[in-house]
């Protein structure tokens, strides 16, 4: 599939809806995605046609459901670029399915962070981090006294890996970070940083919510212990997150939940839990929406990320360049595509980022406005009182920035 844009329109029905009466324009999917029909299909055949548990019944349907979910799994790992291994050996990483981003991140704070640190071990993370992969490490500092601390950001929202790595003693015991800002798009040299943090042993965690939509993947390359994002930010149901772990420390962990599906054996007063990856999938799992994140990388795949990479660099930098030409605008961020995934933050002189949205929602234009869930980032980049978001993906054209600036203009107007 190529960015055939008759085959975009009929893939995503809501690209030609209206909203407020006016041909709808979608410039918020860092928040969530458009849901292409073949996800769509993907689920609801499954509800309509063989819509029975995983894992657990010997009969045809119950297999089928099985078979589809692991196959899913498989296609995870190689999206991810994690090679199949030798009969016989441990495969590198596993994929487990979660319920959010979030889940996954809670998930290592619990049963790694609030299980292995000690009290003076460090926890480094930066300035720029949503909360979701934030605020999990608060309660385990907590709890047991390891010490949180941050990589500074310039006024740009931007860090070097030496601003990192300086950061980074015998002490560290994590290093967790984003690999894309969803406030400033900002792409740090995540590969770097993954190579200093192990020269001093710790484990890092790559926050991928951001990032795994819009490039390519590889953890075999990248090198990092533990990668996590949600299926809904790249095409898929809402309901499903995915952690990528390497088989060694997960083998080591304790569960997060517990409960059926994740068990192998229990007596009254005791219990086994099943090998990687059941272990870590308590209950039943989010079935439909495995099958349907199925179907979106199927999607993602065939249009190929580096040509989704490259059509919203194009869209970064004409946005930019819009931007440039109005001195009353302030973007947040590098302002560089090359270090810039497609997020273009900003304020405008004499406008409440919420009354711009406003304006721009009875336009037919979404964006998001607010903190995006980064408080402390916001506040380190001096507009505590938040920022309009404007987010894009590979269905966006030039023509959503046209309109998305009308409409800025128009508030301008109306506002300054
Ligand atoms: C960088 C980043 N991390 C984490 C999250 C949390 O994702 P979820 O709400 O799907 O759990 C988001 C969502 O916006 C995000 O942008």
């Amino acid at each position: 599939m190529s960015m055939n844009r008759t085959a975009i329109l009929e893939d995503f029905p809501i690209l030609s809806s209206t909203m407020r009466g006016k041909p709808f324009t979608y410039l918020d999917s860092a928040a969530t995605s458009l849901t292409p029909e073949q996800v769509v299909q993907a689920m609801s055949r499954y509800y309509l046609e063989y819509g029975v548990n995983v894992h657990r019944g010997v009969y045809e349907f119950s297999e089928r459901a099985t078979r589809e979910y692991e196959e899913v799994r498989k296609k995870t790992e190689k999206f991810l670029g994690l090679l199949p291994h030798s009969p016989g050996k441990s495969p590198l990483g596993h994929v487990i399915f979660t319920k959010s981003t979030t889940e996954a991140s809670n998930l290592l704070a619990y049963s790694y962070g609030r299980a292995k640190l000690r009290s003076g071990e460090e926890i480094l993370t930066t300035e720029t981090e949503h909360h979701s992969t934030l605020v999990p490490w608060h309660p385990v500092c907590e709890k047991t006294g390891a010490i949180l601390k941050t990589v500074p950001i310039s006024p740009q929202g931007t860090f070097t890996l030496d601003d990192f790595a300086s950061r980074l003693t015998p002490r560290t015991k994590i290093a967790v970070f984003s690999a894309m800002s969803n406030v400033t798009g900002f792409m740090p040299p995540i590969k770097e940083m993954i190579q200093r943090a192990k020269e001093v042993g710790a484990l890092t965690i790559v926050d991928g919510a951001q990032y795994v939509s819009h490039h390519g993947v590889n953890v075999e390359e990248l090198g990092c212990d533990f990668l996590y994002f949600s299926a809904h930010k790249m095409l898929g149901p809402t309901g499903l997150g995915v952690l990528y772990g390497r088989t060694e420390i997960l083998e080591t962990m304790e569960p997060f939940l517990y409960g059926g599906n994740m068990i192998l054996k229990v007596s009254d007063f005791a219990s086994t839990y099943h090998p990687l990856p059941e272990k870590f999938e308590a209950g039943t799992p989010p079935i439909a929406e495995v099958l349907g994140f199925g179907a979106a990388l199927d999607y993602l795949s065939n249009i190929r990320m580096d040509t989704i990479r490259d059509q919203e660099k194009r869209l970064l930098t004409y946005g930019l360049e819009m931007a440039s030409k109005r001195p009353w605008m302030k973007v947040l961020g590098p302002k560089n595509p090359e270090i810039q995934g497609a997020i273009m933050s900003f304020n405008v002189e004499g406008v409440h980022s919420h009354d711009l949205g406003t304006l721009l929602d009875s336009q037919g234009i979404a964006v998001r406005t607010g903190v995006h869930c980064a408080q402390p980032l916001m506040e380190h980049l001096r507009v505590g009182g938040g920022a309009v978001r404007a987010s894009m993906y590979f269905y966006n054209t030039e023509k959503d920035i046209d309109t998305l600036f009308e409409g800025i203009e128009r508030a301008k107007e109306i506002f300054g």
